[in-house]
């Protein structure tokens, strides 16, 4: 009996190594000029290698095998990018040859992938939407006439902060700083897409569609086993597609009610008597009629507003929450950011997108929270839209390329002393993160780079600024600074692990 079973799990293990030796040995075929990488297991590939921060697993490996790294996820061939150097020659030389996108499972749910800009393949359509955004929504003159807007949703955010204060009985507690920025974020991006306001951090009604979208996001973020096991698909093991189906239903439904109250008022309007908000753009949109749509869908309507308010809100909170953070614990920072406001807006007026150019600190803490917290460490993640020459490798077609800026923003190749937070590395330096330095390029870079990059660069400083301007900050009480747990998490963005959870205290009173 014993003999039996010794034999059955000796017959086992010895067809498990034969197989991985098997699969090694055709990988070393395969992928003889495909980046370097640790061993694949069988079937699994590099799975088992990820971990739950695979930004930070990631940037470990480049030690051993160099700035470009191939892995294989399941089936999915994957490129990683690991430094400045490999990113600036990607974007430079081959933005074109991976300007598709790597669409996963979830993301297919009811075509959204086909109707977002994000993730539509490269071609007229993403084009189309893409020239809408960066040309008619948010080109600098449009963005200049809603600054009112802007400042509208960031003076409610600061009374929301301010009554939130007073209602904390024990004032060295904290309150949850991302949760008012993401929250006036939605309310920013609802006035700018559709003149409305979406929530109001008191009110359970009308938040609906809020939640929906705190759903979506909260389903696209989840690693779903079926995007690197095509012939899972079918199954959905994780029920990951089935929800999605069901809440990005119920999500465009919400949407499209929008879209429909927004037509009616518009035939009672009368002509020249509205401003155009993003909606307007959309709805009065009429293609070429070649290789352009005529109109745009309802279904591509809803979807787009769907993702401005995915693109915009979580990224932004999560910026803010750092900057916070690691102003708090480098109280040296903090007080000189406050003292430039000082100088610079006084007390008898509040910061405006016309002051950021004056505020040289302010910018470069911003810059500084990018580089060490870029809220989408891999960026959208690419695909090799055919067989491309990289570097001396051979790319395959349908190759998914990861960029790690999370690794570049602390490459110490680049970076002196990487990993402190020191704003002051900043001033008198060119580098931003427009697209042209690839050593900070959290927007990313090339054809696909952010398209909200000018808009979020106004709301970050704005609200960074307001925040820091109208209150003081303290950490909460019996935290010391050295103790602030700086860990992440990653799910459709990186964000803290544990909230901030700061005191504020107002100490510009004359601005009401
Ligand atoms: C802190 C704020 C933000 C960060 C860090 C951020 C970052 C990014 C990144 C890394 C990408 C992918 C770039 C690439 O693949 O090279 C991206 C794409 C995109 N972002 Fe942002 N984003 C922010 C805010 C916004 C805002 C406010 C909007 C719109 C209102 C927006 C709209 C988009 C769109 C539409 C794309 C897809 C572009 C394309 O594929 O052509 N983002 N963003």
């Amino acid at each position: 009996m014993e003999f039996t079973s010794n034999f059955l799990i000796s017959l086992f293990l010895l067809s498990l190594s034969t197989l991985f030796l098997l699969h090694r040995s055709r990988n070393s075929a395969v992928y003889r000029r495909f980046p370097p990488g640790p061993p694949r297991w069988p079937i699994l590939g590099n799975l088992l290698d990820l971990g739950s921060m695979p930004h930070r697993t990631l940037t470990d490996l480049k030690q051993k095998y160099g700035d470009i790294i191939g892995l294989r996820l399941g089936a999915v061939n994957t490129m990683v990018i690991l430094s400045a150097k490999a990113a600036s020659e990607l974007f430079k030389n081959h933005d074109l040859s991976f300007a598709e996108r790597t669409i996963t499972e979830t993301m297919r749910a009811h075509g959204y992938d086909q109707g977002s800009l994000a993730l539509a393949p490269y071609g007229s359509y993403w084009r189309v939407l893409r020239r809408l955004v960066t040309m008619d929504m948010l080109v600098n003159k449009r963005i200049n006439e809603t600054a009112f807007i802007r400042r509208k949703c960031v003076n409610e955010m600061v009374r929301w902060i301010e009554e939130e204060s007073h209602k904390v009985e024990n004032k060295t507690c904290g309150i949850h700083v991302a949760r008012f920025v993401f929250l006036m974020s939605i309310n920013l991006l609802g006035n700018l897409m559709f003149s409305h306001d979406l929530v109001d951090p008191e009110s359970k009604e009308g938040s609906e569609f809020f939640t929906a979208i705190m759903g979506l996001m909260e389903t696209s973020g989840y690693a779903n086993v079926a995007d690197y096991f095509p012939w899972l698909k079918w199954l959905d093991p994780q029920g990951l597609k089935r929800k999605m189906e069901r809440d990005l239903g119920k999500a465009m439904d919400i949407a499209s009610k929008f879209v429909k109250e927004r037509v009616e008022e518009n035939k009672k309007k009368m002509v020249g008597d509205k401003r155009k908000d993003f909606l307007d753009v959309l709805l009065e949109f009429e293609g070429n009629g070649k290789d352009e749509p005529d109109k745009f869908s309802d279904r591509d309507v809803n979807i787009f507003i769907l993702e401005i308010f995915m693109a915009g809100s979580e990224t932004t909170s999560s910026t803010i929450e750092y900057a916070l953070t690691e102003l708090l614990c480098n109280p040296e920072s903090m007080t000189k950011a406050k003292a430039e406001l000082a100088s610079v807006i006084g007390a008898n007026r509040k910061v405006e997108e016309s002051d950021i150019d004056n505020l040289p600190f302010l910018q470069a803490v911003v810059k500084e929270t990018l580089r060490l917290h870029p809220p989408i460490p891999f960026l959208v993640p690419r695909r090799a839209i055919e067989d491309t020459q990289f570097m001396g490798y051979e790319i395959p077609k349908n190759t998914q390329v990861l960029v790690n800026a999370w690794a570049i923003g602390r490459d110490p190749d680049i970076w002196d002393y990487p990993l402190c937070f020191n704003p002051e590395r900043f001033i008198g330096s060119k580098v931003d993160y427009k697209g042209q330095h690839y050593e900070l390029i959290p927007f990313g870079v090339g054809r696909r780079m952010c398209a909200g990059v000018s808009l979020a660069h106004r709301v970050l400083h704005l609200v960074l600024g307001s925040m820091l301007h109208q209150f003081d900050w303290e950490i909460e009480s019996n935290v010391n600074p050295a103790d602030v747990d700086m860990r992440d998490r990653l799910g459709i963005t990186m964000r803290k692990l544990e909230p901030l959870r700061a005191v504020p205290k107002k100490c510009n009173m004359l601005l009401g």
